[in-house]
């Protein structure tokens, strides 16, 4: 379920699958298009996507967005007997309320930035001046991504308390407000699979939001990602596990939430250690499309695994490879970008060279395929070390084009010291 390029990733996977005999993506894009069948079925529509379910009797559900797991979508179909890979929605809660998972942190010792949380605006005003810049200010619910301001000044961070609580830009997800203390580090996405008791690390990644080379301009849905992140180690492996998503398992747990799924921890590297800056219930987009390629264990045995509870009797295997993807977005996004565009050069690319699509449409000629969202593909290589892949994607970049078309040119470049 989804139609981004972390779908297309998931989809990709699990056609590798001896035992995926046939796939169907609701809504899916022209990538999916190409080694599935599409159903025009939005995410929001359960009661068509159980119908779809049923009719086609289909034996394994994966949903790749958040928004249908927060609103119960894996509840419902797991009533139903109906095998389905996703969190519910009462463990999606830490994704979708920052409240809920600052609480859970702060309850369990998990390591994060001190905060403070509000359901008053007067009161959270009043705590708010007595801040200093730079603070972090932050909706409670979901905000397609929008919904955390990192002020440099008291009047952006009053501002931020305003938008969010007052004129309520993101709606309900405004209901409650965080300050936050702001941290200072290098920002790590990790990822772990869990069937509510076992916890198996995946291999982590770093997402760039910014929309320009050098971290320039507005933050996007993500630009680009590699993994691993070029500091990785055993022992932040270690710290990051032992300190962070275990305790997080057994504490959803013991909250009587057991997390069935992929847990997502966005993460900040800093001078007093690794801290949450939030968690996700889902696949990183764009770090799903540089870490499923490194999976060498079959997908569908993992998720099947993981719904059965049976994780501690599987070897889930990644390989050493590196894995760079590079997004190529629509002129003028994040902002307002025309789309119906012809996408060209697909088919001229060298052969290690994956490409995943997101906002992408089969258009009316054969073969034809026409731009349709604001980030458009994820271009992706391996390599034996992160040079090589990075080299790879670059090389081949060129050849893809559209009108208006932008790629940042410094994903997976590491300047030293
Ligand atoms: P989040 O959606 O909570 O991951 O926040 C989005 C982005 O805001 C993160 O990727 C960070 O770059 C930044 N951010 C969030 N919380 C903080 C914080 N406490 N200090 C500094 N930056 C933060
Ligand atoms: N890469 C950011 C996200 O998936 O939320």
């Amino acid at each position: 379920m989804g139609g981004g390029a972390r779908e297309h990733t998931i989809v990709w996977k699990l056609a590798q699958s001896p035992k995926a005999e046939e796939i169907y993506v609701a809504p899916g894009n022209a990538g999916t298009a190409q080694i599935a069948r599409n159903l025009s079925i939005k995410a929001e529509d359960i009661g068509g996507l159980l119908k779809a379910v049923q009719e086609k009797g289909i034996e394994l559900v994966v949903v790749g967005p958040e928004a249908p797991l927060a609103a119960g979508m894996v509840d419902r179909f797991q009533k139903l007997g109906i095998p389905i890979f996703g969190s519910t929605r009462a463990a999606t809660e830490i994704e979708s309320s920052k409240v809920f998972a600052k609480d859970l942190m702060q309850k369990y010792g998990i390591p994060c930035a001190r905060s403070a949380s509000f359901s008053d605006y007067a009161e959270a005003t009043e705590y708010l001046q007595q801040q200093a810049p730079p603070i972090v200010v932050k909706a409670d619910g979901l905000a397609a991504g929008k919904g955390v301001i990192v002020a440099d000044s008291m009047a952006q961070a009053q501002q931020a308390l305003d938008d969010i609580m007052q004129s309520r830009i993101f709606g309900a997800a405004g209901d409650k407000a965080i300050i936050e203390e702001h941290l200072s580090g290098v920002e790590m996405s990790a990822f772990a699979f869990s069937d509510g008791h076992t916890v198996i690390p995946m291999v982590p990644a770093c997402d760039y939001k910014p929309a320009f080379d050098g971290n320039q301009g507005p933050n996007t849905g993500g630009m680009g990602s590699y993994s691993p992140p070029h500091f990785y180690n055993p022992s932040l492996a270690e710290t990051v596990m032992n300190t962070i998503m275990v305790p997080t398992i057994k504490a959803m747990a013991q909250e009587n939430r057991p997390y069935r799924g992929v847990l997502y921890g966005g993460l900040m590297l800093t001078s007093a250690g690794v801290k949450v800056l939030e968690f996700n219930a889902r696949f990183g987009d764009p770090e799903c499309q540089v870490t499923l390629p490194r999976l060498k264990t079959d997908l569908v045995d993992v998720i099947m695994a993981i719904i059965n509870g049976k994780l501690s009797q599987l070897n889930v295997e990644w390989s050493e490879d590196a894995c760079v993807g590079v997004v190529m977005a629509s002129g003028g996004y994040p902002g307002t970008y025309e789309t119906g565009f012809p996408i060209t050069g697909l088919n001229e690319l060298e052969q290690d060279i994956t490409v995943f699509h997101a906002g992408t449409k089969v258009g009316s000629k054969p073969g034809e395929v026409l731009t349709s969202g604001g980030r458009v593909l994820t271009v992706t290589a391996m390599g034996k070390n992160l040079t090589e892949a990075r080299e790879k994607v670059y090389a081949n970049l060129p050849r893809i084009n559209f009108k208006d078309c932008h790629y940042r040119k410094d994903i997976a470049l590491i300047k030293e010291g």
